[in-house]
């Protein structure tokens, strides 16, 4: 009889952790595309998160030395391309020739840095954009930048919260929604003991929709005193089912995450 059930156990655990009930309202992001799968922040990856039926794309914005605005995460080439240096000692012509798919694996060779310009035109009609503007304070003119991309690309005043705007520093959220105050946007909570109070999120409130919190930092209570405030939750970064399934627990909103295939 024991035995009977705990091989009940394991395959209702089994059932547990192979399928994550997804309800409707659940936004699944990929973070920095389909990253499990295929070399961040490039085609591949975004591809392959909307073949899987993701909401958003993550992805990460840093600034060439001639002003473009470049789709990678770290500040330097060395990690994902197969360059070395700062992103902003490169002209964009010359961060072209590296390669940002070797990397991950051979097969996935030739793929190249893209632009977020090409990005908003290829995905803005078929997927949420979920922007994460990496080291603001590096880039003098960046605001300028990205209002002249995000007007080119006629995305200045999304509809339905196609495209966030989303960064770790308040304060230049702060400063670019000054220029463009139509963009929804979004606030990066590192992990921190005390947690966040309610005078911070009564002050957030007052600019951001979504607070998109470290995964360690969510519990039940902090997601409902954050829905108490009128913005939503997508946390940051998950790569495994059982994280996930507590996450969903904890009325989340939404998920950051390099597997948007975990979900059904
Ligand atoms: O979208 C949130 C998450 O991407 C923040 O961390 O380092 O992966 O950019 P990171
Ligand atoms: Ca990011």
């Amino acid at each position: 009889m024991g035995k009977k059930i705990s091989i009940l156990n394991f395959f209702n655990k089994i059932k547990t952790i192979s399928t994550i009930k997804r309800n409707n309202s659940l936004l699944i992001v990929a973070h920095r595309g389909a990253s499990g799968y295929a070399p961040e922040n490039t085609i591949s990856a975004f591809e392959k998160a909307l073949q899987m039926k993701a909401d958003y794309l993550e992805l990460d914005i840093q600034m060439t030395k001639d002003g473009k605005l470049v789709v990678i995460h770290d500040p330097t080439v060395d990690r994902t391309t197969n360059g070395t240096g700062e992103v902003h000692h490169y002209t964009y012509e010359e961060l072209c020739k590296l390669d940002a798919g070797g990397w991950f694996h051979n097969k996935f060779s030739g793929q190249t840095i893209p632009t977020l310009e090409e990005i908003i035109e290829t995905y803005k009609s078929k997927i949420g954009l979920l922007i994460e503007i990496k080291n603001p304070m590096m880039y003098p003119n960046l605001v300028l930048k990205l209002e002249e991309v995000l007007k080119k690309c006629h995305v200045d005043r999304p509809m339905n919260n196609e495209i966030i705007i989303q960064s770790f520093d308040f304060e230049w959220l702060e400063t670019f929604h000054k220029s463009l105050p139509h963009v929804p946007l979004g606030l990066l909570v590192k992990y921190r003991v005390h947690g966040v109070s309610n005078v911070q999120l009564r002050d957030w409130s007052s600019l951001v929709q979504y607070i998109n919190p470290n995964k360690a930092l969510v519990t039940k209570k902090l997601v409902k005193r954050i829905h108490s405030y009128h913005m939503k939750v997508i946390p940051y970064t998950v790569r495994d089912k059982k994280s996930i399934k507590n996450l969903v627990d904890s009325n989340v909103d939404g998920i950051i995450t390099d597997f948007p295939d975990y979900f059904t």
